[in-house]
């Protein structure tokens, strides 16, 4: 099997805001990335993916492009970006960019242009309808973040659909002429050296012809505090079967530049989480899989996640899973440190590509942004919910000196409270840090093609029981046993027959005690997750 970088490397999501400043100015830049690629190389990624870096005013932190092809002045030039990208890869790491093809700002020239008039050369690079024959919006399409997603333009009269902000207005992608505008920012990018795309949205690129109203989602409670869009079931204003067209056209441009790389943002079930790999027309190469951040953590619950993802996979496609982004809460958040070392291990260890995401390989946990420095529209849109992102993009704490090294100014967001010792100079000298089992999870996936390549096989029912989750990982000449105690009391765990001779390569619990075991069995301590290994 020839395989590809992507397919071999572990992938870590860079918050450009949140990184390293350089300048001063409290935010995180180009010129900080590139100064921070060390602890990246140490830590042993093979891509990294930025966040939008590009001009924009910033009303969801660039998920709002006014320029897909420059860099906006908070974050450098592209004359920056070159020598990030030079950097990065004379230490052979890939840039990966974030693509937002949904939307752009309501700043962005187009937009200026399209709503000028309704006889703007642009007006159909956005979607304007009148209003319903009753007057009101043209349909009941509720907002990702709240409300109706039309806003009306008292000037020209009409509504525009935004799935976001009213800063986001939504491009039409039924016409050929944003297509080709869209595909040119991928070329300019591409021509440039940048190894892939995360592509935003992906799913919502297509709304289905005419605009029927959504149908009224019979499971939605408001008092669980999930949102207003849950109210409908998006099924007319996303995952239309169009975007798969879209995706092959991407994705020919992408394979016409060598060994290029575009994941694709979508949340959805499973089955239609598949399609994005395309079906008679190759799709995206990884379809985000999400599952990890959205499921119950118990161990027979993800046994048969894994089961279900493996078993959904069509032929050739490539597996890939994600702890953590932008939008969540923190796996430590979640979790605990302790689980989030044993999710650490499940991450690094299953069939597939995992992406990391900056910060948690410090364990950066709960943190309680202050009413009064909440910077997210999400949660200011519909506060208190629980629904903010602040509290996953809180600078990255590099050392104990003043804001943690991230900044000499004063950082756009508060740091996590524990900086002065959860930080990357204090738990690089620390052994049984949660860094340091990063780095160590990350070598043993660089030193074993069983993990980085080999099959994966679920340790069948009797195994499973109990809190435990244990799986083997299989390739020519290298087999290894993974085992991962998701409670927090001891498990005994039976080892199938060709590991009664394994031993400990790696646990969770970073600290010289011996395991207890027989030939036949081992111990796994409270939340402990080991690698069993025979060589
Ligand atoms: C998904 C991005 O991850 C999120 O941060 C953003 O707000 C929306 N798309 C809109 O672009």
């Amino acid at each position: 099997m020839n395989v590809l970088w992507w397919q071999r490397g572990v992938v870590y999501q860079i918050y450009p805001r949140s990184f390293q400043d350089d300048n001063g100015d409290g935010i995180g830049d180009l010129a900080g990335i590139e100064r921070r690629l060390d602890h990246l190389a140490d830590l042993g990624v093979d891509g990294i993916w930025i966040s939008p870096c590009f001009p924009s005013p910033m009303a969801d932190f660039g998920y709002d492009v006014a320029d897909y092809c420059d860099i906006d002045p908070r974050f450098g030039t592209l004359a920056d970006f070159d020598r990030l990208l030079a950097a990065a890869h004379a230490r052979e790491i890939k840039v990966i960019l974030d693509f937002v093809p949904n939307h752009t700002s309501s700043q962005h020239p187009w937009f200026v242009e399209s709503r000028a008039s309704r006889s703007s050369t642009r007006r159909d690079f956005y979607l304007w309808r009148d209003p319903a024959p009753e007057g009101g919006p043209p349909n009941n399409w509720i907002s990702d973040f709240g409300g109706s997603a039309w806003e009306w333009d008292e000037a020209s009269s009409q509504y525009y659909y935004h799935a976001f902000l009213k800063e986001q207005p939504d491009l039409n992608w039924r016409n050929p002429v944003v297509r080709q505008a869209m595909y040119d920012v991928l070329h300019f990018w591409f021509a440039r050296g940048v190894d892939g795309f995360r592509i935003d949205v992906l799913w919502h690129l297509i709304k289905a012809e005419g605009f029927p109203d959504n149908p009224p989602n019979p499971a939605y409670d408001a008092s669980l505090g999930l949102g207003e869009m849950h109210r409908v079931l998006q099924i007319h204003s996303t995952d239309q079967a169009e975007v798969h067209v879209i995706a092959g056209e991407m994705r020919r441009i992408a394979d016409s530049y060598g060994e290029r790389v575009l994941i694709g943002e979508i949340y959805l079930p499973l089955k239609r989480l598949m399609h994005y790999y395309g079906r008679e027309i190759a799709g995206v190469h990884l379809p985000f899989n999400f599952q990890l951040i959205e499921a119950p953590w118990n161990a027979k619950g993800i046994a048969t996640m894994i089961a279900e993802y493996e078993a959904a996979l069509p032929p050739g496609a490539w597996p890939n899973w994600v702890l953590g982004n932008h939008d969540r809460p923190r796996i430590a958040a979640r979790l605990g440190e302790a689980q989030a070392r044993v999710a650490a291990m499940l991450l690094l260890t299953l069939r597939g590509t995992p992406t990391l995401y900056y910060g948690d390989e410090l364990g950066i946990g709960r943190i309680e942004i202050p009413p009064s420095d909440v910077r997210d529209p999400r949660e200011l849109r519909e506060p208190g919910l629980g629904l903010g992102r602040d509290p996953a993009r809180t600078p990255m704490p590099w050392d104990g000196t003043a804001s943690a090294g991230f900044t000499s100014g004063t950082p756009w967001l508060p740091l996590n409270p524990d900086w002065r010792t959860r930080n990357v100079a204090r738990l690089s000298e620390a052994p049984g840090s949660p860094l340091a089992l990063h780095r160590r999870l990350l070598a043993l996936r660089r030193a074993h093609p069983a993990l980085a390549v080999g099959d994966i096989a679920l340790l069948d029912g009797d195994h499973q029981e109990h809190d435990v989750l244990a799986y083997e990982r299989r390739s020519d000449g290298d087999r290894l046993l993974i085992a991962l105690n998701f409670g927090a009391r001891p498990r005994e765990l039976c080892l199938p027959s060709w590991a009664h001779h394994a031993r400990p390569l790696l646990s969770t619990i970073e600290d010289d005690a011996p395991p207890v075991r027989a030939a036949t069995r081992i111990v796994l301590r409270p939340d402990e997750g080991l690698v069993l290994g025979t060589d």
